[in-house]
């Protein structure tokens, strides 16, 4: 047994050895990281040896030491790639040079992208939908899930101790604090950072990854080990039941309010429909400032709650440009079914309420406009202020209705 730290047995000659990231700020250089990302690799020991999945290639010292010292000598045979991303395959060429007689186990696209990205060629197997690879003492069962989160993705199941290896699906931002499985750590904030993850890396591919459940939900599973984040194993059903429910769309009660505003102008109207909104019943209602909220919480709180109201200032004859990109991300994530306000203000050129007003259009139903619909012009008069209240008020009482169902 190697005598090192983290090396966790999570179930019988199954081990942990991932790295926790806490170094690097913003995740795909976009999505903030204030706790920081766990990278999940499981070794499965026995008559074959076999890993799943491997580590960001800067966090790779420490798991190949590990790796290494489970290993003892005896070969690597097999490691099951679930997923191109770097962030769990930067590790594989480096296991190549490790371990020369080692294969590579993925699918076709698996095949042509460690090409592309490695270089490596002729030490991979491309394995079939359904798929069982005999690992000696152990098989495991492969079942794709394109774009979940990209064409290659697919999951790996362990059909004796009924463990999923799901990579990014199931997975959440948040390096591992000591416990590793799901009633080892703080619950509430683990699913507010699965949601997180699901939303942005996932989100855009809802109906990919709904068929993937239904996939996952014909497994007879125990555990399930994500790439990302602790191990669930607690309560399973309670886990796919929030997936399946983030990859319908289904919302909870709530608005929030995201602003762009340069010299206030815009937050007091802002503040006034808000403030309608909790007079009106609403809790919660969530407040951005498009400028400096990270752009993964803006959009969590966007999947998650029925009403939307977008206010902002016009920039140079255009939609300011913060809230330009959160408009043009939010349009990627193909969100639909839920309900949308809209303030523009301008001093001499609107163009603020237009940009968003297209948004609208342009979702083909996705978003249901509420009005008013305002237009404000430099600072907010009384009757300005009025219509930011019946703004409010208005999109209280459709999401209200739309929950009390
Ligand atoms: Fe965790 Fe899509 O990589």
């Amino acid at each position: 047994m190697v005598e090192n730290y983290n090396v966790i047995e999570v179930a019988d000659s199954i081990f942990w050895i991932g790295a926790n990231d806490r170094e690097t700020d913003k995740f795909e250089g976009l999505l903030d990281l204030p706790m920081g990302v766990a990278y999940n690799s499981y070794l499965m020991r026995g008559e074959k040896n076999v890993l799943i999945d491997t580590v960001k290639s800067s966090f790779m010292d420490d798991f190949l030491h590990r790796l290494t010292g489970l290993l003892d000598s005896k070969p690597l045979d097999y490691v099951i790639v679930n997923h191109m991303e770097p962030d769990h395959s930067g590790s594989v060429d480096v296991i190549k040079r490790l371990y020369p007689d080692v294969k590579f186990v993925g699918n076709a696209k698996t095949v042509e992208m460690m090409k592309n990205f490695y270089g490596l060629e002729g030490c991979t197997i491309a394995v079939k939908e359904g798929e069982t690879l005999d690992i000696g003492d152990r098989k495991l069962v492969f079942a794709f899930a394109p774009m979940v989160h990209w064409p290659e993705s697919m999951v790996s199941y362990e059909p004796n101790l009924k463990i999923l290896f799901s990579n990014d699906i199931f997975g959440g931002f948040g390096a591992l604090e000591g416990g590793i499985f799901d009633d080892e750590v703080n619950f509430d904030w683990t699913v507010y950072e699965t949601m997180r993850y699901y939303v942005n890396i996932v989100g855009r591919y809802a109906k990919p990854a709904t068929k993937a459940l239904e996939k996952v939900r014909k497994l007879d599973i125990s555990m399930i080990c994500p790439s990302h984040g602790p191990v669930w194993r607690s309560d399973i059903d309670k886990i796919i039941g929030l997936y399946e429910k983030w990859s319908r769309q289904e919302t909870d009660e709530g608005v929030v309010v995201v602003y762009g505003s340069m010299y206030g102008n815009t937050k007091l109207a802002s503040d006034a429909i808000a403030r309608s909104l909790s007079m009106s019943g609403i809790n919660p209602v969530q407040i951005y400032d498009v400028s400096r909220s990270n752009i993964s919480f803006i959009t969590t709180d966007i999947w998650r709650y029925s009403g939307l109201i977008l206010s902002c200032c016009t920039y140079n004859m255009e939609l300011y440009p913060p809230m330009a990109g959160l408009l043009r991300l939010l349009a990627n994530k193909n969100m639909t079914g839920r309900h949308i306000g809209l303030c523009g203000t301008y001093s001499w050129a609107g163009a603020a309420l237009r940009e968003m007003s297209e948004f609208v259009e342009k979702s083909n139903g996705g978003w249901t406009l509420v009005g008013p619909t305002i237009e404000i012009k430099s600072r907010p008069t009384s009757a300005d202020i009025e219509q930011c209240r019946m703004l409010g008020k208005n999109m209280a009482e459709i999401v209200k209705n739309k929950h009390s169902k």
